[in-house]
């Protein structure tokens, strides 16, 4: 007699993630954790307080990043995930379109590396952004019309590349980091009591509505003591924190434009996912802290923060209505610290993200 197929044991992980994920009938959200609205969930219960160190980052620093004084923002643990923080929207009004502008416009460009780098050749990924701007400008809100080259971007990455074959980093294949992201992910690490972090690898991920990320633990770097730290920027998310193991039920939570993950000691090895983005609720088109226009103050010399021109924003704010991006940033070595020689070393598991 024949053995009955058995198909995969389906985890707990990845129930959730199929739940969340799944288009019709659209699933409840009412369990999913919002930092911005603490009094009307569940798992609000297992929300505490993080410690920030106020005194780390000079006013004018966090200005200079387009940041709220550290004093200002507010900080959350999660009960059950030690090392787990997160930030809700620490900038300031009209900053995060600095940010935008150059996961659009700037970080695409060569030598940094991206998804369309796997199947086109060089010259037509090159300036993404010229090659797309006039066809979303004109861009109506017919779901059939042809999708821009930056609507068919998936990941860019900087500073150290990671390699989505071999699952790891290597010594030799990296460009610079951008300056102005490491100044500001170096202000968040230090306020989050990480004074020595080396920002030198980033995946940004784009996301359009259908677009999903699956079940992953970020292990690829060879220094897992430091933290990895999450933006986001565009339409809200959900965000499966699970454990160690993918047995282990995660709690949903939903990112918004602006918020600032950190998954530090214990939870900086944990399984997580994003199964579904969530758009803006109707009407609106973009999230409102993305509407703002920047303060006109003077410029100041030392702000890495570049105002929007308005002709590059309004190509933003068009990508944006249908899209989210995040950017993760990593260190890879610990002081002193060597790649192995064997490649493949010191790897793991790392899906791109899913979705047309
Ligand atoms: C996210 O998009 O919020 C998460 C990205 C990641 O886990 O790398």
């Amino acid at each position: 007699m024949a053995a009955p197929a058995v198909g995969p044991v389906e985890d707990a992980f990845r129930r959730l993630f199929k739940f969340y994920k799944r288009r019709q009938p659209p699933p409840d959200l009412s369990g999913v954790l919002d930092f911005n609205r603490l009094g009307l969930n569940a798992s609000a219960a297992k929300v505490l307080d993080a410690k920030l160190s106020i005194s780390s980052v000079s006013d004018q620093d966090a200005l200079r990043a387009g940041l709220q004084p550290v004093g200002k923002w507010k900080a959350y643990g999660l009960q059950g995930y030690p090392g787990f923080i997160f930030i809700p929207n620490p900038f300031l009004p009209g900053c995060q379109r600095h940010w935008v502008r150059q996961c659009l416009k700037v970080y695409p460009q060569k030598p940094n590396v991206c998804n369309l780098d796997m199947h086109m050749v060089s010259e037509e990924t090159a300036d993404l952004w010229g090659k797309s701007r006039a066809q979303l400008r004109c861009k109506g809100s017919g779901k059939r019309e042809p999708r821009s080259l930056l609507e068919k971007l998936r990941w860019v990455t900087v500073g150290y590349h990671y390699n989505w074959d071999s699952k790891s980093y290597s010594s030799d294949h990296r460009s610079l980091f951008p300056t102005d992201l490491a100044v500001l992910s170096q202000h968040v690490a230090v306020a989050c009591g990480f004074s020595h972090f080396k920002p030198e690898a980033g995946i940004l991920n784009y996301y359009q509505l259908d677009s999903s990320l699956g079940i992953h633990v970020d292990e690829a770097e060879l220094d897992h003591s430091q933290p990895l730290l999450s933006f986001s920027f565009g339409h809200s998310s959900v965000f499966l924190l699970g454990g160690l193991k993918r047995e282990e039920a995660p709690t949903p939570l939903f990112m918004h434009s602006g918020d600032v993950l950190v998954m530090s000691g214990v939870s900086r090895l944990l399984y997580h996912a994003v199964p579904r983005i969530v758009p803006c609720p109707e009407g609106a088109a973009l999230p409102w802290c993305l509407s703002p226009t920047p303060p006109e103050d003077p410029p100041d010399t030392l702000s890495i923060i570049q105002p929007c021109p308005e002709e590059d924003w309004e190509v933003c704010a068009v990508y944006l209505q249908g899209s989210r991006i995040n950017m993760t940033i990593r260190q890879v070595l610990g002081p002193a610290q060597l790649f192995p020689t064997e490649p493949g070393q010191g790897a793991g598991p790392w899906p791109p993200p899913a979705g047309v």
